[in-house]
Parts: structure tokens; sequence; C-alpha cells
């Protein structure tokens, strides 16, 4: 067996390594490479330390006979939550000028949007798209614009529904718009921003794993599954994107990531734009 020399705190080795990445491939979809044997280790290294398990035979033991809750830690501790306002602004600019003016001719009749972010991480992604709609529909208050953010790391789905973030996290907003959509804390507070209720009275966030049975009642007019499959083999792609298909309306406009493509994965959505796709239904 080969053995990882690197001085450690605990022994991990490359079968340690094949066990887990087993483990977050079945329960979440995710391929690990394998030159990310240091992040695995360095990763889990804390769930060892908060449960006080001795060493990784113990822990891996522990996580298949446990009731299900340290699985929920183990895929929160290695998913990547990497994100940031408006990042990848061409969607945000690209909602405006294009896909709001579409849905305003094409849903003229029920005055209603669904949209979801697919993958939310700690919710500036969502937070971004209701900003985006609610400036734009701001002088049309008879549209029922509704934003659905899921991820399947219970940890950044609270964060996300706090709404709290650190200045730093949004110092690339422009002034005016940051005045419009937050408070600034003061006293105990002083350094963070609050997203504005009235933002969020257009989300709704919930834990969800891509990978499981879906709770919506409704079909999206727009799908933003960004950055979310990078590490999801081809086959757990096609069933995802499969599954978007049949959740969206008919031309609806689904949005994935800078590295992200539907090569290979999915021929039933037409490429519009940068990383912009369309339901096609013929
Ligand atoms: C890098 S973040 C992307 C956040 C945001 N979409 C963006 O582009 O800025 C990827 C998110 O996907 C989530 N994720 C990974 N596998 C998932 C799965 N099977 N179901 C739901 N979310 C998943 C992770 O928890 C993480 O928060």
């Amino acid at each position: 067996m080969a053995r990882d020399v690197t001085e450690r705190e605990f022994e991990f080795t490359s079968a340690h390594f094949h066990t887990i990445k087993g483990y977050i491939a079945e329960h979440a979809g995710i391929a690990l490479a394998d030159s990310k044997q240091q992040m695995v280790y360095s990763r889990l290294v804390r769930r060892l330390r908060a449960k006080k398990i001795p060493d990784f035979d113990t822990y891996l033991k522990y996580l298949d006979q446990d009731d299900g809750s340290e699985l929920i830690n183990f895929i929160n501790a290695l998913t990547t939550n990497l994100t940031s306002f408006f990042r990848e602004n061409h969607h945000f600019e690209y909602l405006t000028e294009s896909i709001f003016p579409l849905l305003e001719q094409e849903n003229a009749s029920s005055r209603k949007i669904r949209i979801w972010s697919a993958g939310c991480s700690t919710g500036e992604e969502p937070y971004s798209i209701a900003i985006t709609a609610r400036e734009y529909f701001q002088s049309k208050p008879d549209w029922d614009v509704q934003i659905f953010a899921s991820d399947l790391d219970s940890n950044v789905v609270q964060t996300a529904q706090d709404g709290i973030y650190a200045m730093d996290r949004v110092k690339g907003i422009a002034s005016q718009r940051l005045k419009k959509w937050f408070l600034k804390g003061k006293g105990a507070q002083e350094g963070l921003v609050r997203v504005k209720p009235e933002l969020q009275s257009i989300l709704n966030f919930r834990q969800l794993n891509l990978l499981h049975t879906w709770p919506w009642k409704e079909t999206f007019d727009i799908i933003f599954c960004r950055n979310v499959v990078i590490y999801f083999n081809k086959d757990t792609q096609r069933v995802l994107f499969g599954r978007f298909f049949e959740n969206m309306v008919s031309e609806g406009h689904l949005l994935i990531g800078h590295s992200e493509s539907l090569n290979n994965v999915s021929d039933r959505f037409k490429l519009i734009g940068k990383t912009i796709y369309r339901k096609s239904e013929a």
C-alpha cells in the first residue's frame, strides 16, 4: 500500500484517499482528482479533531456506521464554496439586456418569473440575481419574480439565508448600489453589511443535493448552475442537465460557469452566448 511520506499529524494513505474518493463520488457526484490528496487531508483533519477521532481508519468506519449527520459534515468539508457578488458579470448584464426584456413579452399574461440558483454557495449569486431583477422591475411592481437558491452544504445555505457579509465581500459593488441594497453594520456589527429585507423577500433558500429528488412544483424560466459541476463526472452531468431540461419552461435559459460546457453532455440546449444556453425543443 502506497504511503504518503509528508509529515502529518494523522497517517493518511492512498487507500484512505481512495475510500474517500469513492464516498464523495457516490454521495455528491464529485470526481476528485488524485492531485487533491493534500487538500482532502487538510479539510478532513478538522473533522477528526472536532470529533476527537484518533485516526482515518476510525473516521472512515464512523462515517460508514453513522446515522448520516457526519456524512453531511464530510461533504461540507470537501466541497468548494468559492463565490462572489456579480461573479461572471456578463450573465447579469445579459439578464438586464436580453432575458428580462424577452420574458416581459413572453410572460406578459402571467407576469411571473421563476429563477433557480442551483449551487448558490453563501448567497452572493442569488443576491446578485435579486438585485438585477429588482432594479429591472422597479417600475413594474406587479411582476412576481421569485428566486429559489439551493446548495448541498447546509452551512453555506445558513450564511446565505442570514445575508450578512464582511465589508470586503462587497467592495466590488458600486457605492450607489451598495447603499440601495445593503445596510451598514454599526457598533458590534462594524465592518459588516446586511442585505436589505426587500431583497430577501424574493428569495427562497434551502439545502438540496442536486443528485437527490427535487421539491419544485413549478418550472423555471432561468437556471443558474455555475461552477458546480466541474468536479462531476460526465455521466452525472448528463443526468443532471437532463433533469434541468425537464424542470424548465420551453426555451428557458441556462447559465453555466466559465470553465464549463455542455459538449458531450447535452445537445438539448442551444448555445446562444458565452456560457449561456437556451432549452431547445428541436
Ligand atoms: C464553487 S461554488 C459556486 C457558487 C456559485 N454558483 C458561483 O458560481 O459563484 C460550488 C457550490 O456547489 C455546491 N455543490 C457541490 N456539489 C453539489 C451537489 N451535489 N448538490 C448541490 N450543490 C452542490 C457546493 O457546496 C458549492 O457551494
